[in-house]
């Protein structure tokens, strides 16, 4: 039967007997919305049975903007460990040759995406475990060989990670993946895999420039890879004393008000957690840095009461 999401529209052919009886929940493969479903064992009315196919796929999504320190790499992590935090099991992929993923979760792992793109090792040796229910894939230097890698290939090159990364995220509810900045071709190979991408914007009028210009570059991906989409754009680095702050936070509600979540504050706890290994829930839970975070994780999960009993 042919089942219609009514988020995104995109049309599921499934299969009613592939459905167990005990599914409650239905998600999207491709929009990654989620509905609850009619009484146990019916089919749902909307959306796709989450249990119910062979190609469920975990929500997959790129924390991605060209521009530099604007907070990618602390929101990645963060969220990551949010959503493991809220009960979730996430597998945080790091795609920049700087490897911060690692430092900032105190990890040190002996290997990671590389050596699993390019199959010298296998999932085993390249996933590790960082914490309760959160796993990494680890970047670094060495990605530069995964990027010469990749453009050495006569075809199908921009299918690279997804084609390592598949078979791997069965296990997990998320896949956030963090991103370079620039543009190259593991760049478009990350949006080639994930279906969704959060853009964190400093709140600074360069990389208000730097979003439009990324914006077009996304767009030409999404002529190949129609599931893309831009879900969710993170104020970072808030200082409501710095008046330009406010200024383009206004900018930004005009223009992307449906896809606006809260700002994540200036918060010099979010600058230190780093150095001790540790994320800002395990660093200063108390501070705005964690509310924030909290709040963001809140948001993609689409559930307001998480991390009520904590
Ligand atoms: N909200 C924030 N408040 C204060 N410092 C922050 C905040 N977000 C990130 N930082 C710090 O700013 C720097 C750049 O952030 P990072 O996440 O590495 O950016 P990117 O990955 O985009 O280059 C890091 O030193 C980080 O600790
Ligand atoms: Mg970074």
């Amino acid at each position: 039967m042919v089942v219609v999401c009514p988020d995104c529209k995109k049309e599921h052919h499934i299969d009613e007997k592939m459905i167990p009886p005990n599914v409650k929940v239905a998600r999207c493969r491709s929009c990654g919305a989620r509905f609850s479903l009619s009484p146990a064992g019916q089919m749902p009315e909307k959306g796709v049975a989450e249990d119910a196919s062979k190609e469920m796929r975990p929500r997959t999504i790129a924390v991605a903007l060209s521009k530099g320190g604007v907070g990618k790499t602390t929101t990645s992590v963060n969220l990551a460990a949010g959503l493991a935090h809220a009960g979730f099991n996430v597998l945080l992929v790091d795609t920049d040759t700087q490897g911060q993923d690692a430092y900032m979760l105190g990890a040190k792992p002996n290997a990671g995406l590389t050596e699993l793109v390019t199959g010298e090792l296998g999932l085993d040796e390249t996933v590790v475990k960082v914490r309760d229910r959160l796993w990494l894939l680890a970047g670094g230097k060495s990605l530069a060989g995964v990027k010469r890698f990749i453009s050495r290939k006569d075809f199908g090159g921009e299918m690279t990670l997804s084609e390592s990364l598949l078979p791997v995220e069965k296990q997990y509810d998320y896949v956030i993946v963090d991103t370079s900045p620039g543009w190259d071709p593991l760049t478009v190979n990350v949006l080639f895999y994930v279906t969704e991408i959060m853009t964190p914007v400093s709140l600074e009028v360069m990389t208000l420039h730097g979003l439009l210009e990324f914006l077009k570059s996304v767009a030409s991906i999404q002529k190949y890879h129609k599931e893309l989409s831009l879900k969710y754009i993170v104020p970072t680095f808030l200082d409501l004393r710095i008046k330009q702050s406010g200024n383009i936070m206004e900018k930004l509600e005009k223009l992307y008000s449906n896809l606006l979540c809260k700002p994540i504050r200036y918060n010099v706890r979010l600058s230190e957690a780093p150095a001790f290994g540790k994320t800002i829930y395990e660093f200063a839970p108390g501070s705005h840095g964690a509310g924030d975070y909290r709040e963001l994780v809140k948001k993609v999960a689409g559930n307001d009461n998480l991390f009520e009993n904590q």
